[in-house]
């Protein structure tokens, strides 16, 4: 069991702590740690009502027993879900290690479990449905969510084996067959860019990220959003939001990101891009 330790605590909390009084979200709640740091800043501000959401249940029920006696209120929800006023927002994009490492769920391919990756349960689609579409929708989603240069040639092993892809392993070792032989052994396991395509599609992560940008607009003027992300894809979006003149002035020109010693004790960290903008 690992513990998912917050990233870039201290700017968020350093930012987040001069809010306009009204409802602080943080809109991914996880394994709770960057809510404890929230609740802690704002024990003594009696103007300010504190929100953690998260669309995993298992997450919020964590959280219900871990902040029993905090001045919280936990919600099981998606960003979709989510609604304004609201004069500050945290979101840490992605997934927590207690999730990765959750045998249940298929995040990893280095643990072997269902096709699943569902984040949130209420939701119908598992990896494992989407490896049954057709070889051009399947080298789409791998090339545009993943980045993946062998995208056909994966898809097409894909399509050729689907009905034998039960678990998280299965399908590593069909992708490390299926890649020309220089690319099995590179930085990244072969499977990486894969797995992240699905996650992706699974939990739609695109459209809950709009959702998110969205729900920015519903911040009261001097509001504050710290929107963390760990992809280049969403980091684009992110920065796109914050540069409309109209509605926010950008914080962060550049993205915070961890310091050395930070990425040393928790390499989580390392792709980390925390961007800040308060609302005008
Ligand atoms: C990186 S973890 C958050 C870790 C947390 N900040 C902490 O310090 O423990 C991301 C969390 O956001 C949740 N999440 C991701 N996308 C979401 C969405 N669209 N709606 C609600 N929760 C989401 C995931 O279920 C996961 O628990």
């Amino acid at each position: 069991m690992t513990i998912h330790i917050p990233v870039l605590g201290a700017p968020i909390i350093q930012a987040l702590a001069n809010c306009p009084s009204g409802t602080v979200i943080d809109c991914t709640l996880g394994g709770g740690g960057h809510t404890a740091m929230l609740l802690e800043c704002f024990a003594h501000r009696s103007d300010i009502q504190l929100i953690a959401a998260d669309q995993d249940q298992s997450a919020v029920d964590a959280a219900r027993i871990r902040f029993a006696s905090g001045r919280i209120k936990i919600i099981h929800a998606r960003f979709s879900e989510l609604e304004g006023p609201i004069s500050g927002l945290l979101a840490d994009l992605g997934w927590s290690s207690d999730q990765m490492e959750d045998t249940s769920r298929g995040l990893s391919f280095q643990r072997e479990a269902p096709l699943d990756m569902r984040l949130d349960q209420r939701r119908d689609l598992t990896a494992r449905d989407l490896l049954c579409r057709d070889e051009k929708w399947l080298t789409d989603i791998f090339s545009r969510f993943g980045g993946e240069r062998y995208s056909r040639t994966i898809a097409r092993a894909i399509t050729r084996n689907h009905e034998q892809l039960i678990t998280t392993k299965d399908l590593a070792e069909l992708i490390w067959r299926s890649v020309p032989p220089s690319a099995r052994y590179g930085r990244i396991h072969p499977a990486t860019r894969v797995f992240q395509a699905l996650r992706i599609v699974v939990n739609e992560e695109m459209s809950e990220l709009e959702s998110l940008l969205k729900l920015t607009h519903r911040l009261v003027p001097q509001g504050l959003a710290a929107i963390m992300s760990f992809h280049s894809l969403e980091d684009r979006a992110v920065k796109e939001c914050f540069r409309q003149k109209d509605l926010f002035r950008p914080l962060t020109k550049k993205p915070i990101i961890a310091t050395d010693e930070e990425q040393v004790r928790n390499p989580r960290s390392r792709s980390a891009k925390l961007r800040i903008a308060q609302r005008i």
